[in-house]
């Protein structure tokens, strides 16, 4: 059956570049998620976009003395650079700064404001007196009412993940100015949270396929019970307030940047030319929708963004938030101000995108936090990457070439060789099942222990030495070597795109490598092969040494 899915993954801020962090956060498992359900001929659309508004792009704006649409752009084009480099294929990847999103969220915001789940309200708000402006959340820090972490924002606690209030924290100080704010009476827009509170309760306690820590985290958040809150701003960079009298406040950032993965579905089938196609993916009951995010995102989709939904009405809620624990560097946090970071065009200049894609799904953060160390890139690149799936591809290939015209030999197959093509062939329901439950780590160690099947069967048969004594039997092992590769090509498609393209030449294929069907490809006797070509680069020690001292 085909069925929609909806890929949706975090909008990044266009307040910086990418780094590995992000990458083994969310956009790479979207992507070979949504590679596989492609392949499978399931209706994927995989959409996000820049988050440009709020705060984190005025502040970077601030500091480099530039308007907030300079630095939107130019981490914009950074961003989708970064993605096309690294084989991230979206249906469509958008920005929050289109007239159809601020057309999508200001029907929205009006939609709910008219059933009431939105109200006006007057607030005491944190106002600097120094700056003489109302704070915006990101401007204040102080400790945080829940762990005491001293530098807590006002939007967020990065030590313990909380969303908060400016109001909440302790000993609040003003960001620019160090000065303490004082509170002031300010008109907002209040969302009304809590009248959703029950029914969130009710529709995560069914929730068997979701992550335990995604779906324990919300519970809890949901245990503390949901307060109103102020979804208007004091700030003039954003999406206009659409209520007469108030065009002066934006919307919180927040509330309409997840408001994306709907104006996003929207604004794709306007450029398909079919305006109302995004309806399968989000008024189809059959349709699935998956957010693919980083941890430090959970309540806003496992919980607010589906009280938005809930208050609109008709439209699909999350099926599943596949959320992802942290990926740390060398043992520390990520951090862009201490420079403890690698960028993903940095490198991508020095390195090719599979072994990174590798690396990262191998050693992905999905249960809890991982590390990412270049020792474990070196190796990992070399006895994995090379020394399981390159070298069995190569020197299959080569032998291949050499001694059978580069054409798949005549088989008479034995009970050992039909045993590793039927392993194959069980494989792709295997890794298909672990693919769609999100676990691409288990996914990815399926397929590489296919390959090093692979290299026992072709050790323990030694064509090299059959060839001189029995050249059918060696033709026999060598069309086994290369059907498994074919399998083999079309399981690690999702992961490793990019070496899968030349794999399929090299297989001499056509066609579109990505097209699919998952399924064990049947190659006949007599098939011509491609040039054989090494599909990875053994790398040179040196490079742990050099990459560190580039950090910090
Ligand atoms: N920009 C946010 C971040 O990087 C993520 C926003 S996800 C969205 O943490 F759905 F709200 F857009
Ligand atoms: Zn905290």
């Amino acid at each position: 059956m085909s069925r929609p899915i909806l890929v949706a993954v975090a909008w990044p801020y266009a307040n910086g570049p990418l780094h590995l962090g992000h990458v083994a956060g969310c956009y790479l498992p979207a992507d070979e998620f949504a590679r596989y359900h492609r392949m499978k001929g399931d209706r994927v659309l995989m959409v996000s976009g820049t988050d440009q508004h709020g705060t984190p792009i005025t502040v970077r704006a601030q500091a480099e003395g530039i308007t907030p649409v300079e630095v939107a752009e130019r981490y914009h084009r950074l961003i989708v650079d970064s993605f096309d480099r690294l084989g991230i294929r979206w249906e469509l990847f958008t920005s929050t700064h289109t007239e159809n999103h601020r057309q999508v969220v200001q029907d929205l915001f009006l939609d709910l404001y008219r059933k009431g789940f939105i109200v006006t309200q007057t607030q005491e708000q944190l106002y600097c007196p120094q700056e003489e402006r109302f704070l915006p959340d990101r401007y204040v820090e102080g400790r945080c009412p829940h762990c005491g972490h001293e530098k807590a924002r006002g939007d967020q606690c990065e030590a313990c993940g909380r969303t908060l209030d400016p109001e909440d924290l302790g000993e609040p100080r003003c960001k620019t100015c160090g000065t303490s704010p004082v509170p002031r009476q300010t008109e907002h827009f209040f969302f009304r949270w809590s009248a959703f509170n029950d029914r969130l309760v009710e529709w995560l306690a069914d929730k068997p396929h979701w992550r335990s820590n995604v779906v324990n985290f919300s519970r809890r958040y949901l245990q503390e019970g949901l307060r109103d809150s102020a979804i208007s701003r004091d700030i003039d960079w954003g999406i206009p307030v659409p209520v007469e009298g108030y065009e002066g406040k934006r919307i919180y950032v927040w509330w309409e940047a997840v408001i994306g993965y709907l104006s996003a579905s929207i604004e794709w089938a306007s450029l398909q030319g079919r305006p109302e196609a995004w309806k399968d993916w989000w008024e189809d009951p059959e349709a699935r929708t998956f957010y693919f995010i980083g941890k430090d995102n959970i309540p806003f989709h496992s919980i607010r963004w589906p009280a938005v939904l809930m208050g609109r009405g008709g439209l699909n809620l999350p099926f599943d938030v596949p959320a992802n624990e942290f990926l740390n560097l060398e043992g520390r946090k990520f951090s862009t101000s201490e420079n403890w970071a690698v960028w993903t065009n940095d490198f991508l200049d020095r390195y090719d995108p599979d072994p990174l894609r590798y690396i990262l799904t191998a050693a992905a953060p999905e249960g809890s936090d991982t590390d990412f160390s270049w020792s474990e890139f070196h190796r990992r690149n070399n006895d994995e990457l090379v020394g399981w799936w390159g070298n069995l591809v190569h020197r299959s290939m080569t032998f291949t070439a050499r001694h059978f015209e580069g054409r798949i030999p005549v088989a008479h197959q034995a009970p050992e060789d039909q045993a590793i093509l039927d392993q194959a062939r069980q494989a792709f329901e295997k890794i298909g099942g672990l693919l769609e439950a999100c676990q691409f780590k288990s996914a990815l160690a399926e397929a590489m222990e296919l390959a090093r099947e692979g290299n026992r069967y072709f050790d323990n048969q030694a064509p090299w030495k059959l060839v001189k004594t029995d050249k059918d039997r060696a033709g026999t092992v060598m069309a086994t070597m290369v059907r498994l590769i074919a399998a083999l090509r079309v399981l690690l498609t999702p992961f490793l795109p990019n070496s899968s393209r030349v794999l399929h030449s090299v297989l001499g294929l056509s066609g579109d490598p990505e097209a699919g069907p998952w399924a064990m490809p049947e190659l006949p006797e007599g098939h011509v092969l491609g040039e054989p070509r090494p599909l990875f680069k053994k790398l040179d020690e040196s490079l742990v040494e050099e990459e560190r001292a580039r950090l910090g």
